[in-house]
């Protein structure tokens, strides 16, 4: 990649450098810096780059991802942008969704895209390796069950699992902050060390990222 940053902040916007065709993916603007294209990585958009702009982490631009949810690859697309090594592993069960994911896929030589119901890690096992990033975006009431199984399946050791966290689809009536309690709970008694812990609020309301580590 040269000089050229992955990643790119200007005047408070994330940009990410453009891998792709130099198309706009989901109607985000693009930007010329030094005769290259950026895409802005907008945070209402994509609860990553919610997560990097309210606590600056930096993401790694190398090793293979298991993304779970991943829909039609508004955030792949952004990870594929930054990865200068390793494969993103994107699973996806809506066909609607998998379909646009596809295409997204065959502009760029980092995505693997896998329809598949993330609850079923043993039907796509053969295809994904151990990875180092286990990422999950589901809105799935057995949120913490779903991101437990597919950690103990695919991540390796001292990996990263980045759980984006939707509370209502937990339980609705619930207070969000109980949830969470509950989560971090469920994280830690399976041995998880969280390393981040925050709410998205005010890009995704009710949800929460939480980053461990695995030991
Ligand atoms: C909030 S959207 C994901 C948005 C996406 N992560 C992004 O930032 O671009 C949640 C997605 O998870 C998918 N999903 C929900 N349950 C799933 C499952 N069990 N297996 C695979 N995908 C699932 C849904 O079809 C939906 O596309």
């Amino acid at each position: 990649m040269g000089l050229s940053p992955p990643i790119m902040w200007k005047e408070g916007r994330i940009f990410t450098l453009d891998r792709g065709p130099g198309r706009s993916v989901y109607g985000e603007s693009i930007i010329v810096v030094n005769g290259n294209s950026y895409r802005e990585w907008v945070p209402w958009r994509s609860k990553l780059s919610a997560l990097i702009k309210k606590t600056d982490m930096t993401f790694p631009g190398k090793g293979n991802i298991l993304y779970l949810g991943a829909a039609q690859g508004t955030t792949v697309s952004h990870i594929s942008d930054i990865m200068e090594e390793g494969t993103i592993y994107a699973v996806e069960f809506s066909e609607t969704a998998f379909r646009k994911l596809t295409y997204l896929a065959r502009e760029r030589n980092n995505i693997v895209p896998i329809l598949e119901d993330a609850f079923h890690p043993e039907r796509f096992k053969m295809v994904v390796p151990p990875v180092d990033i286990l990422y999950q975006d589901v809105s799935q009431k057995e949120q913490l069950k779903l991101f437990l199984l597919n950690l103990r399946t695919f991540l390796k050791r001292g990996g990263l699992g980045i759980l984006m966290l939707k509370s209502r689809s937990v339980d609705v009536t619930a207070r969000p902050a109980d949830i969470y309690r509950e989560v971090s709970t469920g994280l830690k008694e399976n041995n998880l060390d969280i390393e981040v812990f925050i709410e998205l609020d005010p890009f995704s309301v009710d949800h929460a990222a939480f980053v461990v580590k695995r030991k």
